[in-house]
């Protein structure tokens, strides 16, 4: 069972304004930085987030942020990690990436060669259904935005489809941790452990400079082979069945496959809205396949779905959140009914030493768990308020709502952080990060 933990005095209407004082602050016009120092460019999968939160605020401001997105998209469908803005001071920038050397590379924008988690068509649809609840202006906005951009997102979960799982095995192939969004997540260690750095370039990291305990981010040897994935990649021009060829990182994501499932969904509905019906199809039918991919990878002996790594040809069993991903796009009620005894069972929400009851990103009761490292062990709102979104999905309202309100306490003081210690509540990493305050305002917005 879970029990509600946490003894803070929650001022959610201050809480509000903290949040919508983040966004503001973090905001340059056309696109909101990730974090005002550590991250000081648009992420692809924070921006659709801070969408989420906009949209509270202001449909249009919203619909400028996702516009801002897809302004960066390369012309094979994909939607890059970052965009880059004029600022300075972050690694690796645009100097290493040099997406210019793509073919496919929008003119005009700097961007990152790889992609995320597909996570837009949520903060589509967030922005479509504020939009159709408050009519007027903000209504017709909205469903400018909706046709004028309904084909680039479709192009984008085709292109992921089609290019990143060309054999059909319903798993979304990442070449990088970064794709991910969990970065050095320990589902990733097997993978990393085949990535050995030859001779390349040498880099300065500026993350050091904004974590001031440097156990809280990656190692300097995940760099490195951070840095290496990048220059393998650029050596062939981010051209995608090279990549697939030559690179040493190769592994089926169940969670980015739940996450194409689930979005592929909520957009076949945005488009059957306005009648883009034979996408809609083509979208039901990408969602049927990565469900189906998703429901194959889940363990008969834990009952957690589970990634693959492809050059070893093995399924990588580390106890991680990802293994929840049944639950962002699974209807069938036994697959969600066992998820749901192991998520509320001692190894997870139920574990004792937790200060809330929220999914930490590694169970405390795996070895690999670190509970201030980056995605090694913190709990992550962004990541609390997806699952919650699943939940609510396909009716686990009561879950969703005690996840909500363990967030909103673990929030209380307002700092909005990048993650937090599982078992002291703490803060950790980046503060004032734009995702976590723009989960925190749909939370306290949503009934
Ligand atoms: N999250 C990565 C970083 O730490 C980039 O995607 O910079």
């Amino acid at each position: 069972m879970v029990q509600q933990r946490g003894h803070t005095t929650v001022h959610f209407g201050s809480l509000a304004e903290g949040a919508e004082y983040v966004l503001r602050s973090n905001d340059r016009g056309r696109m909101t930085v990730a974090a005002p120092r550590l991250y000081p460019h648009l992420w692809s999968w924070d921006a659709a987030f801070v969408a989420i939160g906009l949209a509270r605020l202001s449909v249009p401001r919203a619909v400028t942020e996702l516009r801002t997105v897809l302004s960066g998209q390369w012309k094979n469908g994909m939607i890059p990690h970052i965009q880059f803005s004029d600022s300075a001071g972050y690694f690796p920038g645009p100097d290493r990436w040099r997406s210019e050397w793509a073919r496919h590379a929008p003119t005009g924008v700097a961007t990152s060669g790889i992609c995320q988690p597909p996570v837009h068509a949520l903060a589509v649809a967030q922005v479509v259904g504020c939009g159709r609840e408050r009519g007027g202006a903000d209504r017709l906005a909205a469903e400018q935005f909706l046709t004028d951009t309904f084909d680039a997102w479709f192009n984008w979960h085709a292109w992921l489809a089609s290019v990143r799982d060309p054999y059909e095995h319903g798993m979304v192939e990442i070449h990088h941790g970064w794709e991910s969004g969990l970065d050095n997540s320990p589902r990733w260690d097997h993978s990393y452990a085949m990535v050995a750095p030859g001779a390349m370039e040498p880099f300065e990291r500026t993350d050091l400079h904004h974590v001031a305990d440097h156990t809280q981010r990656p190692s300097d040897y995940e760099y490195s082979q951070y840095a290496w994935l990048i220059d393998q990649m650029r050596s062939v021009g981010y051209d995608d069945e090279l990549t697939r060829a030559s690179i040493d990182f190769r592994v089926r994501d169940v969670l980015m496959s739940a996450i194409l499932a689930a979005a592929s969904d909520v957009l076949a509905e945005l488009g059957e809205s306005i009648g883009r019906l034979r996408q809609a199809a083509e979208l039901r039918a990408i969602s049927e396949r990565f469900r189906a991919g998703v429901t194959r990878a889940i363990s008969p002996v834990t009952g957690l779905a589970r990634d693959f790594d492809v050059r070893s040809g093995e399924w990588i069993h580390t106890a991680t959140v990802a293994g929840f991903a049944p639950l962002l796009c699974c209807a069938d009620r036994a697959i969600r009914d066992r998820q749901l005894r192991v998520l509320t069972g001692p190894q997870w929400l139920g574990h004792d030493r937790l200060a809330f009851a929220l999914p930490t990103s590694t169970s405390p009761t795996s070895p690999a768990f670190r509970r201030t490292t980056y995605w090694r062990g913190p709990v992550w709102p962004v990541l609390t308020w997806l699952l919650g979104w699943g939940l609510r999905r396909f009716g686990d309202d009561a879950l969703a709502e005690q996840l909500r309100q363990q967030s909103l306490q673990q929030l209380a003081h307002g700092d909005f952080a990048e993650y937090y210690d599982p078992f002291s509540g703490a803060p950790l990493g980046s503060r004032n990060q734009s995702w976590t305050a723009a989960v925190a305002l749909d939370w306290l917005t949503d009934r």
